[in-house]
Parts: structure tokens; C-alpha cells; sequence
């Protein structure tokens, strides 16, 4: 459904069958696509219940083709000062125009979106409820006015809008039960229910010679009904490396295509499946090692669990794997049923994400750096990063789901200014927030720092950046390559730098967001703003905890560090 010439012909098709009450025209107005997601949503489980639904954006749609409608339903959102989206903007002006027909025999309901916080709350909805009326259109439901949590009382609607198309079909009497669910929203995946995406994109973002490797992903999230906002994460679920998994089955001598059950529900895999998919083998706990010891009759292990043993327990966990496990504390004489049984699920890796949905609808995109280092003797590898740097291919799929951030996010207001600190892979978000900002055509400041080893071959997304920059998107951009350098600069080395601008950016009402390393960089830039709090505000540093403390308490400064 979507292009005018379709419409054209269905409707006039239809015009002339006997089912035509069963006919059902869904318009949408939508600027960040959740009325367009509930349109298609509602229109799936209405086609479901045996209706002949058209859904289609109000740009897209002959807005004369409404004389011949029998049903409309209208999902609209509403923005800034009482505004219809843009593809609402055309229909909405010829509805209430001199040339806008009559309606007498259209029947309407209305479900609007919007936000309560604002004046206008749901203005564009409540504008075309009143007008259809006026037209002399009938509503078959009452328009319902949805705040930021649409998703229940847009399944309530869509019930009774039903009920209302069934009575009507049967010209009164009791509505039929719904054949299927009449869902709009709430997308069925979760932590607990991956979605598949498919990989679009996957590149490296660093140049040749740089010591690091940045992973550029591009995920596909059609058809999920999942969406997210800037500042939210995507939790993934990573394989482990097949020749990791050979070693420990070489070394426990078992059968890779041996049957195992891998959960209480009772679903079988190959023992390497199992162990490639479902059980995390890079990571050794406490716990696992007291389940371990009973299923080995190692001395050295018992030894190592005992409680006066405490911190070389500790010790022997930092870096090892269960590889490094089996080959320490050998003989095992038991059954890889019984010892996968010991195994935690795979737990999933969380990443900030680092697109926008409005700017690529139905993408997800990641920014994962690489992780690959050496211990006891062996090299060791992040599993997700090193998954996506080393086998996944476009045309392949990675389960995901997303989970939402309340504590980092855009400012509602747009006109507000923002102040974004994220070197290395802390950039994910704050590509995130300019996309959102350039496609919303927000008008506040921004201000990035950014940093990284070294500006020729480290500078993610450094072609971006500059373009943001150049049609002011972007307000300031500072960045620091601390290894270009005999000395060490870092990103706050340059917040330093410009400490004057930047207090008067804070009391300006500017949203301080930093991401990134949490055991260095994160401390780092706390101190420093506290310092430029403390120099710029002409503050003790105790006030200057307060002033950052307060900042903190109005969400204006805000930190997604890992
Ligand atoms: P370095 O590795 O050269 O020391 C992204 O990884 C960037 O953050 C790199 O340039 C890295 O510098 C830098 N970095 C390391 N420690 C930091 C800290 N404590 N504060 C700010 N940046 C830091």
C-alpha cells in the first residue's frame, strides 16, 4: 500500500462490490514514525480480522479519493506549537480549506499523538476529529488523545474502532470476537525475545596502521516494530568463536554433534551449537568454579575453593576462560550434558546506539571497538567485538532488542544547548543525537569533544562531523589525538582550554553529556568540569560539587559510561 495510482484502482474496484463497508482507509501523520508504525500496525491486524485496508501516508494520498471512502482512520501526532507533521502538512491545509468536499457518507475515528507537556497537547489530532465532523463525516469511535505512553490506549482505540466497523457491517447487533489480536504497538521482541536483524553495513572505521579497530555496524530492523530514541541501547547476543569451542571440545574429548538440552524448556542442540550460541565459556566466576569442583576430583582445584584461598581464587578468575578451566584442573570424567549444565546463558552485550530512527528508519546502527589482548599465555578476544570484527558478514543476522535509557537523553526542548564529551567509542550516542537534531531542525547549540590516539587514522565518522559542522548542525567541535603528540592531550585538556565558553554554555542551561571509558576518561572529565565550575563560577570546590550535583539532579548532566 502507499503510491495514489494503488488507491485509484482498489477504490474504484471496490466501489462497486457488495463488502464495500469492509473497506478501510488508514491515513497517517507522522515526523518520527510512530504513527506511521501504529498506522501499519493497526492496518495488519485489521486486515487480520477479514477488512480490506488501505494504509498510507497523508502526503501520499489524493485527498479527493475521500469522497468515495466509507471508513477513515486517522493517526496523527502533533509537534512544537500545535503543528502537523510535515506529511501531514498538505492534507491538513486542503481538509480545511474552501475546496474540501463533503463527507456525508464517511465514517471517521481519530487517534492522536502527542505529548503532554506541551500547550497544544494533541492539537493536529483534535483539528482533523473537529473538521471531519464538520464535513459531515460520522465518527464510528471517539478520538482517543494518546500521551508519550501510547502504546495502551492505541490498542484501546483500535478496539473499539473495531467494534465500531463490525456494528456497522452488521448494521447493529453484537460485535464478533477479533479473529487475531488487535495489537498496535509494543513490538513481541525483547531481551527475551530477539529480533533477528540482518547486517547491512560492516566496516572498519579506523584507517591502516591505527592500533585500534572500530567496528561501523548497520543492523536492519524492519518488519520488528521495534523502535528506539537517541541515547537508548541495543542489547545483542553474540556467538562465541567456533575455534575457541573446538579447543575446549578437543580438550574435553566429546562429540561435537552430541544432542544436549540447553534450557528448562526442554530445546535440544549439538553439543558445539550449544556452545557457540547459548552458554558464555569467556568468562569464569566464583559460582562456576564451586559447581565445577564436583565434577572433578582435581586436588588443586578444591584447594583453590577453599576459604583461606580467597585472593588467589580472585587472581586465577581476572582472564581465564573455561578453557584455561578444563586444561588446569583435568581429569574430567563427566558427561557434557552434566557440564554444560554449570554454564550461564550467554548474557547479551549492550551497546549505545549511534543512529537516529527518523533519520534511518528501520536501521539500527553500532560503533564497537574491538577487543583483543593477551593473557597467560594466549590471546583473548572480546566475543560480540570481536564477532562482528572477524566473521559477521552483511546478509547476516545478529539477535537484538533494544533497551530504552532514560538517563541519556536529548533535551525535549530543541532550542536547548548541548555540550557532548565522548572520545573513542563514547561517540556512538552523540552521532545519534545530531542525526535526531539535524532531522528535526533543531536550533540548539552543540558542542563536541572528541578524542582518540591519532587524528589520521582515528577520527570516527570524522567526514560527518565536519559536514554537521559546516551547515551548523554542529556548533563547535574540539578534539584531542593524544598520540600525535610528544605530550598527552585529552578531550578535557581542550574542555580546559576553552573553560570560560564553556560555563557560560552551562549557564546558559547547556546539557553536559559524557560517554565512554568509566574507569579514566569519565573520572578525568568529572574533575575537570568541576574545576571549570569552580574557576569560571568563582566557586569553592565544595559549591562546585553542589552546582555539578544539582546539574545532576535536573538531568543536565548526564553520563553513559561503561
Ligand atoms: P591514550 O590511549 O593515548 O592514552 C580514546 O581511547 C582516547 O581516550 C585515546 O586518545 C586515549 O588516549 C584517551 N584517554 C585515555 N585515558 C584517558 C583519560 N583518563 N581521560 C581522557 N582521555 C583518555
Amino acid at each position: 500500500p502507499g503510491t495514489s495510482e494503488v488507491l485509484t484502482t482498489e477504490i474504484s474496484a471496490e466501489s462497486t462490490g457488495q463488502t464495500i463497508s469492509r473497506e478501510v482507509i488508514i491515513l497517517y501523520g507522522s515526523q518520527t514514525g510512530n504513527a506511521q508504525r501504529l498506522a501499519e500496525n493497526a492496518g495488519k491486524a485489521l486486515e487480520g480480522n477479514g477488512f480490506q485496508v488501505i494504509v498510507s501516508s497523508m502526503s501520499d494520498f489524493k485527498a479527493n479519493h475521500l469522497k468515495k471512502a466509507q471508513n477513515l482512520l486517522i493517526i496523527v501526532s502533533t509537534h512544537g506549537e500545535g503543528e502537523p507533521p510535515d506529511n501531514a502538512l498538505s492534507f491538513h491545509e486542503f481538509l480545511h480549506g474552501r475546496r474540501a468536499p463533503k463527507l456525508d457518507g464517511l465514517r471517521f475515528s481519530v487517534l492522536s499523538l502527542g505529548d503532554s507537556s506541551y500547550e497544544f497537547f494533541c492539537q493536529t489530532g483534535k483539528e482533523f476529529d473537529q473538521r471531519l465532523e464538520e464535513l459531515g463525516a460520522t465518527r464510528l469511535y471517539p478520538r482517543v488523545d494518546c500521551d508519550l505512553d501510547y502504546d495502551e490506549p492505541a490498542s484501546e482505540w483500535l478496539a473499539g474502532v473495531y467494534g465500531g466497523l463490525s456494528e456497522a457491517q452488521q448494521g447493529g447487533g453484537a460485535t464478533p470476537a477479533p479473529a487475531t489480536a488487535l495489537q498496535v504497538s509494543e513490538s513481541v521482541y525483547s531481551r527475551t525475545n530477539p529480533f533477528k536483524a540482518e547486517v547491512l553495513e560492516n566496516l572498519n572505521l579506523n584507517g591502516r596502521g591505527s592500533n585500534k579497530e572500530t567496528r561501523h555496524l548497520e543492523l536492519s530492523l524492519e518488519g520488528s516494530g521495534l523502535t528506539f530514541e537517541p541515547g537508548d541501547i541495543l542489547g545483542v547476543y553474540p556467538e562465541n568463536e567456533p575455534a575457541l569451542v573446538d579447543m575446549f571440545l578437543e580438550e574435553m574429548n566429546w562429540d561435537p554433534e552430541e544432542l544436549v538440552t540447553i534450557n528448562k524448556q526442554g530445546g535440544v542442540r549439538p553439543l558445539k551449537e550449544a556452545l557457540v550460541s547459548h552458554f558464555e565459556i569467556t568468562v569464569l566466576t566464583k559460582p562456576l568454579l564451586e559447581q565445577a569442583v564436583q565434577l572433578s576430583a582435581n586436588k588443586d582445584l578444591r584447594e583453590l575453593l577453599s576459604p583461606d584461598n580467597e585472593e588467589n581464587l580472585k587472581a586465577y578468575l581476572e582472564g581465564r576462560d573455561l578453557l584455561d578451566l578444563v586444561r588446569d584442573f583435568g581429569p574430567w570424567r563427566v558427561s557434557a550434558q552434566a557440564f554444560i549444565s554449570i554454564l550461564r546463558k550467554m548474557p547479551a552485550r549492550l551497546y549505545s546506539i549511534a543512529s537516529s530512527l527518523s533519520a534511518n528508519p528501520d536501521e539500527v546502527h553500532l560503533t564497537i571497538g574491538a577487543v583483543r589482548y593477551d593473557a597467560h599465555g594466549r590471546k583473548r578476544k572480546g566475543v560480540c567485538s570481536c564477532l562482528c570484527a572477524e566473521r559477521l558478514q552483511p546478509g547476516d543476522t545478529l539477535p537484538v532488542y533494544i533497551q530504552p535509557n532514560q538517563n541519556f537523553k536529548l533535551p525535549k526542548n530543541p532550542d536547548t544547548p548541548i555540550i557532548m564529551v565522548g572520545p573513542g567509542t563514547g561517540i556512538a550516542p552523540f552521532r545519534s543525537f545530531m542525526q535526531e537534531r539535524e532531522e528535526i531542525g533543531a536550533e540548539g547549540k552543540s558542542w563536541l569533544f572528541f578524542g582518540d590516539q591519532h587524528y589520521v587514522t582515528d577520527f570516527l565518522y570524522q567526514t560527518e562531523w565536519q559536514k554537521w559542522l559546516k551547515e551548523g548542525v554542529l556548533t563547535k567541535m574540539d578534539v584531542a589525538f593524544s598520540r600525535d603528540t610528544d605530550e598527552k592531550v585529552y578531550v578535557q585538556h581542550r574542555m580546559l582550554e576553552h573553560s570560560k565558553e564553556l560555563f557560560e554554555w552551562i549557564q546558559e542551561g547547556a546539557v553536559v553529556y559524557i560517554c565512554g571509558d568509566k574507569k579514566n576518561m569519565a573520572y578525568d572529565v568529572h574533575n575537570t568540569l568541576l574545576a571549570i565550575i569552580e574557576k569560571e563560577g568563582s566557586m569553592s570546590r565544595e559549591k562546585a560539587e553542589d552546582y555539578l550535583a544539582d546539574m545532576q539532579q535536573q538531568k543536565r548532566y548526564q553520563r553513559d559510561v561503561y
